[in-house]
């Protein structure tokens, strides 16, 4: 009888280990290991290894580029996270969280391309042929081309890849899917690597395109997403709050375009509406009369420039040790603006609770935010409002310099473009090549240059 050798692995990470931790040492999650029994022979039987193309070293400049080797999805804010389209032969993982609309956004897209000619293959491993049918109704899909497959074995939609020959195919989901040569359940980590494999191996050696879609799971017994993140050659998350009805789909990785890049849709009654103008939408709710405490930021995600607007709260405290919230953007970096403000701006906070929102619920990343942040800090705790139609950008250095960001332009056209009469961003960036019309911007170089140039002037007397 085959020996049975036991495995831990982090559903999370894919850490492996011989026993049991309470804490991944990789990732440093809790309670995300899992047994995975592992027969001697599962490696005979067929754990694929992915190879990789088989080709003769040649020149660079003699190798031939197919143009049809990108077609678009015909959704623009998915081709500009893709880098531009869908690359033939190319495996796309999709993340995000159950019920996201990860199967709306891939079902939609394989109308379009369906429309163009392009022959799908949509295997589901969670819905069943008729609910499709009935999704695809409701978004108004109905083509020639695309196959629907509500089947969970690997081997039998390999089988029908070969029958079908697909441009596209569609797993939907890859921790629903499982491959009989392995002996552990779908949605363990093995199952779905080597899910992944195999399916990488179609995409390399047929030329076909594969989208996966990947559950992002928070407990139980099934594998994240993110152990498949090194094997793909695209990895895009599609994030959202769960009150509101826009979504965001984040590049993390891209072999054949730029990271970071974000695409915004709204989900509506008939599906996935693409929202051409985001910054609009994030400013949609701002109040006509502004308080203190807000300011309008330009970040830019990708290539995309974003304007999104900054709250703070600052308030006396009942606690022993001041509150110190914030939401959409890192605490620690918070933390590091408000001790800048204390030391270079003498703003005193120690018996403050400090609260920032990045409104609309999305998530900051870069530190060109940082100047926004503080400005609301400064304003909200002096009681002063920033001048509403002036925009901010810039990241803080620990001595109150305002350091330099990059695609300024980009972003001063976009403020420029919704109405924004100044631009407060670092000295270091400028001059501009191309200066938009209509706007006045303002060089800063230290924190409190910036403050006393973004209160209307009026105002000044609340800060020093
Ligand atoms: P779905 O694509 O099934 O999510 P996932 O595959 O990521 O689990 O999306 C499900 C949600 O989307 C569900 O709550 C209903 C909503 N939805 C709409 O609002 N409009 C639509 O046209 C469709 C198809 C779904
Ligand atoms: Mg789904």
């Amino acid at each position: 009888m085959a020996k049975i050798k036991t495995k831990w692995i982090c559903l999370n990470c894919g850490y492996e280990t011989t026993g049991y931790l309470g804490k991944c040492p990789d990732c440093g999650e809790w309670g995300t290991l899992a047994e995975e029994k592992l027969q001697k022979n599962d490696k005979k039987k067929g754990l694929t290894v992915y190879t990789g193309f088989k080709s003769e070293p040649q020149l660079l400049k003699n190798i031939q580029i197919d143009d049809a080797i990108r077609f678009s999805t015909g959704l623009s804010e998915f081709d500009r996270v893709l880098g531009g389209g869908l690359v033939k032969g190319s495996l796309v993982l999709v993340g995000g969280d159950p019920g996201i609309g990860k199967s709306t956004l891939v079902l939609q897209s394989s109308g379009n391309l369906a429309k163009k000619g392009i022959k799908v293959l949509y295997a589901s491993a969670e819905e069943s042929s008729a609910q499709i049918k009935l999704r695809a109704s409701r978004l108004n899909i109905d083509s020639e081309n695309i196959y629907i497959y509500a089947e969970t074995n690997l081997d039998e939609i390999q089988v029908n890849i070969d029958n079908i020959k697909p441009d596209v195919v569609i797993i939907d989901s890859i921790q629903a899917v499982y491959n009989s040569g392995l002996t552990s359940s779908p949605g363990s980590v093995s199952q779905v690597r080597e899910c992944c494999n195999i399916l990488m191996n179609i995409a390399k050696t047929c030329g076909i395109t594969v989208i996966v879609i990947g559950h992002v799971t928070k407990d139980g017994m099934i594998a994240g997403p993110k152990v498949l993140e090194h094997m793909v050659d695209t990895v895009l998350y599609f994030e959202g709050e769960k009150y509101k009805s826009y979504r965001l789909i984040r590049t993390i990785k891209n072999r054949f375009g730029s990271t970071n890049d974000v695409g915004v849709f709204n989900m509506e009654d008939n599906g996935l509406v693409e929202v051409t103008n985001p910054s609009e939408l994030f400013l949609a709710e701002r109040c006509e009369s502004i308080t203190p405490g807000s300011v309008v930021i330009a970040t830019s995600e990708g290539t995309r420039p974003l304007l999104v607007e900054i709250q703070a709260l600052v308030g006396p405290t009942s606690y022993a040790s001041p509150r110190r919230v914030a939401t959409g953007i890192e605490y620690n970096r918070v933390l590091q603006i408000l001790a800048v403000l204390e030391k270079r701006v003498g703003l005193n906070l120690s018996k403050h609770d400090v609260y920032v929102n990045v409104v609309g619920g999305i998530d900051i990343q870069e530190p060109a935010a940082d100047l926004g942040v503080a400005l609301a800090v400064a304003t909200c705790a002096r009681n002063v409002i920033v001048d509403p139609e002036t925009v901010i950008m810039g990241e803080i250095g620990l001595s109150g310099e305002i350091r330099s960001v990059r695609q300024l332009e980009s972003r001063i056209n976009e403020a420029a473009k919704l109405g924004f009469k100044k631009a407060i961003v670092p000295k270091a960036s400028l001059p501009l090549k191309n200066s938009p019309n209509g706007i006045k911007i303002i060089g800063v170089s230290r924190l409190i240059e910036a403050i006393s140039n973004s209160i209307p002037a009026k105002e000044e007397v609340g800060i020093k």
